[in-house]
């Protein structure tokens, strides 16, 4: 056994806490019905669950606005519900991770009631306030993410707050020390509660340029983009002196033994992976999203994924994720077929796999009707398809209505599709899940897909090819990235698995073999090399 850490051998899947899993019948997901579904997470083969934010919120942005950073909102359950959670998902071998979102509290959260009552108010320098602009507007050119200004001017004061996501959302002052500690303690609470670790909410955003200076405006701006990508965000992004904050978190992560810290960050690769710290003392993984933004050919993935191989620092433990709550659905971006080549690249790659729940059955995104759209990412900039609805429907647990989701009206139509539920799929060697479960089995039996190098990255058509190998075992896959049978040089061996069913055990002969469309295989070599 190598020294390997838990979550560098094992898979991460999210859930998305509203719907995931609808215990009480009131339309929206619980953490009991979570806790009911652990077994299944268990038996797809899955290590870690990470959970959207469960704390008590306005849910202008779904929990992403937390008014209370020690407690679960009523509509997920309870304390004790979180409680029995971790101990049932720990009985299982499941670790928890939990999302930390500091960079912005909800503007009902005490500490910014209190902040915006006055002037003079101890809270006042726990959020960004500055005066108006000499012409009465906000003080700079920031741009929220959401659209418009980011700055809010308050009446009470007659000053502005900065918000880089909705005026509902302002942002903390993580130069202020007394945030730092506030903060630090919420990590200890949950980590005195059992947590195995946290996915940190837009970690590169923390701290804002001290002189407050203007963006300049981003020359590569087209028509149809969210409205920030106007600017680069020279200022309000990726600050040196938040590299700081994240050592003092991992620090604090660190005297509770082996937890993890996640980073959500978009940021190019150079950029992203100095979130590893220059000593490995960073975050222990920053979400590598290149899966999510690429170009679907295998050009552009081979290119990305030695690039990213060749970028890593020595100590840094390398990750991967196809799909978030932030982003289209992988299956609808690159087409079923491909969606299965995706898991097996996910799977095979070097690094820590996240996979977002429903992908293992193929849930597609969906089709939101206008009078039922929630996400404020649609509401505030509408038409320019920003919102995340759509991939955010209930888990289709069944074919039932409802989708074995809620007894009672889910709070997004479910998405559907003809056996698109995980009844449906169960046991049926053809299905999705059935892969994924496959896929899954393969990568905990082969210590070389998680322990062994990523060696021979490269593309020829439409294949992607790389091997792993770990001592004298070398696993070959090779990926057809399109729908047209392509050839492809693979070594003599055994077939482990291939994204097309019942093929498996096959002796392969080499020196070539014809890949079908959209077909991705698994060969262990006979031959080291
Ligand atoms: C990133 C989260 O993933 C997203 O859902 C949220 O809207 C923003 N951060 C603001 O917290």
């Amino acid at each position: 056994m190598s020294d390997l850490a838990w979550w560098q051998r094992g898979v991460i899947y999210q859930v998305y806490p509203r719907s995931f899993q609808d215990e009480n019948g009131d339309g929206v997901g619980d953490l009991a019905g979570i806790t009911a579904r652990l077994h299944y997470l268990r038996a797809l083969g899955v290590d870690a669950i990470w959970i959207s934010p469960v704390y008590p919120s306005p849910m202008v942005d779904f929990g992403y606005d937390v008014a209370d950073y020690c407690a679960i909102a009523p509509v997920f359950g309870t304390l004790g519900d979180f409680d029995r959670l971790v101990v049932h998902a720990h009985e299982l071998g499941l670790k928890v991770l939990l999302d930390f979102v500091p960079n912005h509290s909800s503007d009902k959260h005490p500490w910014f009631m209190d902040s915006r009552s006055s002037r003079d108010n101890p809270k006042r320098d726990w959020y960004l306030w500055r005066d108006p602009a000499p012409d009465g507007g906000p003080p700079n050119n920031w741009l929220s993410r959401m659209g418009g200004s980011a700055w809010e001017k308050d009446t009470v004061t007659g000053q502005y707050y900065y918000h880089a996501f909705l005026r509902e959302q302002p942002d903390l002052n993580w130069r202020n020390a007394d945030v730092r500690t506030a903060m630090d303690r919420v990590l200890r609470f949950w980590l005195d509660r059992g947590v195995d670790g946290f996915r940190v909410d837009v970690l590169w955003l923390l701290i804002k340029d001290a002189l407050f200076r203007d963006n300049p405006p981003n020359p590569q701006f087209k028509a149809g983009e969210p409205d920030h990508h106007r600017q680069l965000q020279t200022y309000t992004e990726d600050q040196p002196e938040v590299h700081d904050i994240v050592r003092s978190m991992r620090a604090t992560l660190d005297e509770y033994g082996e937890r993890v810290l996640i980073g959500e960050i978009y940021l190019p690769v150079p950029q992203l992976v100095s979130y590893y710290g220059p000593n490995g003392d960073g975050t222990n993984m920053p979400f590598n999203f290149q899966l999510i933004n690429a170009p679907w050919n295998a050009t552009e993935i081979a290119r990305i994924v030695s690039e990213y191989d060749h970028a890593l620092p020595l100590h840094a433990w390398p990750n991967w994720v196809l799909g978030n709550h932030d982003n289209r659905r992988v299956a609808s971006r690159i087409g079923p077929r491909q969606a299965r080549v995706a898991a097996m690249l996910l799977l095979t790659l070097r690094g820590t796999p996240t996979l977002y729940y429903g992908d293992e059955i193929a849930m597609a995104d969906g089709v939101i009707p206008p009078d039922r759209v929630q996400d404020p990412a649609e509401l505030r900039q509408p038409g320019i398809g920003q919102g995340r609805d759509p991939e955010r429907t209930p888990m289709q647990w069944d074919g039932s209505p409802n989708a074995g989701f809620s007894s009672g009206v889910p709070w997004l139509p479910i998405s559907g599709g003809d056996g698109i539920n995980v009844v449906h799929q169960d046991g049926k060697a053809s299905s999705m899940l059935t892969f994924y479960r496959c896929l899954l089995a393969l990568r905990r039996s082969e210590r070389a897909l998680v322990e062994g190098a990523m060696e021979r990255v490269v593309s020829s058509g439409n294949v992607h090819t790389y091997e792993r190998r770990l001592g004298g075992d070398r696993l070959f896959i090779a990926l057809n990235m399109a729908g047209a049978d392509a050839p492809v040089e693979a070594p003599e061996g055994t077939l482990l698995l291939s994204t097309t069913e019942g093929h498996e055990g096959k002796r392969i002969e080499g020196p070539s073999l014809l890949l079908a469309g959209d077909e991705g295989i698994v060969i262990r070599a006979s031959k080291p090399t």
